[in-house]
């Protein structure tokens, strides 16, 4: 379409003119970046950081446990004893020995690994980008929970993936759902290239994957020949202890595990892993070198040290035992204080709880709302890929106090009794909205 030359288009060249157009790159960005918006929930930060304002928002590690004067003295001993190998390049793959301590850590989920199919990455979100990086081509379907991790939606948007979600309920994944979504994808003529699930304490819905339904799950997926991209960063944060058996136990060919230091013991090292069928793991490598040429040396032997010279295990009872008081007040809040109308899911582990409200209540539009209360959350829309979660909403219990989370309900449940009130007067903003965690049908009355 030709463009001609009026006022708007004066103005524009005016400023480009004067250098002040917002970015004079815009033409020249390959069509991959039109996908790479900053999420709803970055974009929140600077607002929610204020002190005044509680933050059920970001999902930051409460890491204020860790014996830093413990961690302090082996970085020092690390440097005095291990200095050339700690501060040199390192293998693609990742160091040997942390390798090998991966797979101890893995033990208590079942799964039993070799160190050369483990692969080392800078935190489980490199492992996420370099999955998507092998396998995906502009077009190409991924499945993913309803609602999904938001950093791995924008990894997937970023290699112009089309995500088709798959609703959850209180006990994860649906199997029937699944099915029902692989054969219209198939029937679309679309190539599925992997299922990617949080089994374990999901962010953002809180629910976890059970027994029954993971063995199902892995079966559809084999009939179907659907590759699953297992992520489990919060699998050894249950409260009553107990590790989830992993999918990948089962299954060693189908099965990608993705693992993470970043929540049993500190996001800074950005420590990550990927485990994979030994093909998978070569392209992985390849892959990981052409991105960073090595993870870290220095993150990586430093977390080695803390496995092999620290009761690590003691601390990740200790974490879980501050998380599991935190889900403890946010659950008690919500059921003193918010309106019945509202549901949320009640986590056994993990940061986060999935709150629904009633049909009509717009829950980003309710945002500044709540943030002129002086609380923050996450809207739902920022866990999915195709505009449904407009009447959900994140709330992350894992780093204020348990007063301060109970104060943090307190003021949303003031905001969320307004907007009803608001809503009985004005009537029902129709939000577009799926079955599962969003849900029963609405009320026609
Ligand atoms: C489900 C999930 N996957 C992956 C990540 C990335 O973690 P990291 O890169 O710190 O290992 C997160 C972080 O919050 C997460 O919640």
């Amino acid at each position: 379409m030709s463009q001609q030359p009026g006022p708007d288009r004066k103005t524009t060249d005016a400023a480009a003119a004067t250098g002040s157009r917002l970015d004079s790159y815009v033409d020249r960005y390959a069509t991959r970046t039109h996908g790479m918006t900053a999420s709803e929930v970055r974009s929140l930060f600077s607002v929610a950081a204020r002190p005044e304002v509680v933050s059920l928002a970001g999902g930051m590690p409460n890491i204020s446990g860790l014996p830093l004067d413990v961690v302090g003295s082996m970085m020092h001993e690390l440097v005095d004893r291990r200095g050339m190998s700690a501060l040199q390049y390192g293998s693609g793959q990742g160091d040997p020995e942390l390798r090998e301590q991966i797979c101890t850590v893995m033990q208590p989920t079942g799964i039993s690994a070799h160190p050369d199919d483990v692969t080392v990455t800078v935190g489980s979100q490199q492992a996420l980008d370099l999955v998507t990086r092998i396998f995906i081509d502009p077009g190409d379907v991924i499945l993913a929970e309803a609602p999904s991790y938001v950093g791995a939606l924008g990894t997937f948007r970023s290699y112009q993936a089309d995500v088709v979600h798959v609703e959850m309920d209180d006990d994860g994944l649906i199997p029937e759902r699944l099915r029902e979504a692989i054969t219209s994808v198939e029937a679309s003529g679309r190539r599925i290239k992997f299922l990617y699930t949080i089994p374990n304490y999901h962010n953002p819905a809180g629910v976890t994957l059970t027994e029954s339904r993971r063995a199902e799950i892995l079966e559809i997926c084999r009939r179907a020949d659907v590759l699953i991209i297992e992520d489990d960063p919060y699998g050894l944060l249950g409260f009553d202890g107990e590790v989830p058996r992993a999918m990948r136990a089962d299954d060693t060919e189908r099965v990608v595990y993705l693992g993470s230091f970043s929540k049993t013991f500190a996001p800074g090292f950005r420590v990550g892993w990927a485990l994979a069928p030994h093909a998978v793991r070569e392209k992985l490598v390849l892959a990981a070198e052409n991105s960073v040429l090595c993870p870290p040396a220095f993150s990586q032997l430093a977390v080695s040290e803390y496995l092999s010279g620290h009761d690590w295990m003691g601390q990740v009872k200790e974490f879980r035992e501050s998380y599991r008081e935190r889900r403890d007040a946010m659950l008690d809040a919500l059921d003193d204080l918010m309106p019945e109308a509202a549901h949320w899911t009640r986590p056994t582990g993990g940061f986060y709880i999935w709150l629904t409200l009633p049909e009509g209540i717009d829950v980003k539009a309710m945002l500044p709302r709540a943030v002129t209360n002086r609380v923050a959350y996450v809207p739902g829309t920022a866990f999915f890929a195709d505009g449904f979660g407009s009447r959900s909403m994140r709330l992350s219990y894992c780093y204020p106090t348990p007063e301060r989370i109970r104060e943090g309900v307190r003021r949303l449940a003031q905001v969320v009794e307004q907007e009803m009130e608001l809503r009985a007067t004005f009537g029902a903003w129709a939000s577009p909205r799926r079955p599962g965690l969003d849900g029963p049908a609405p009320d026609q009355s």
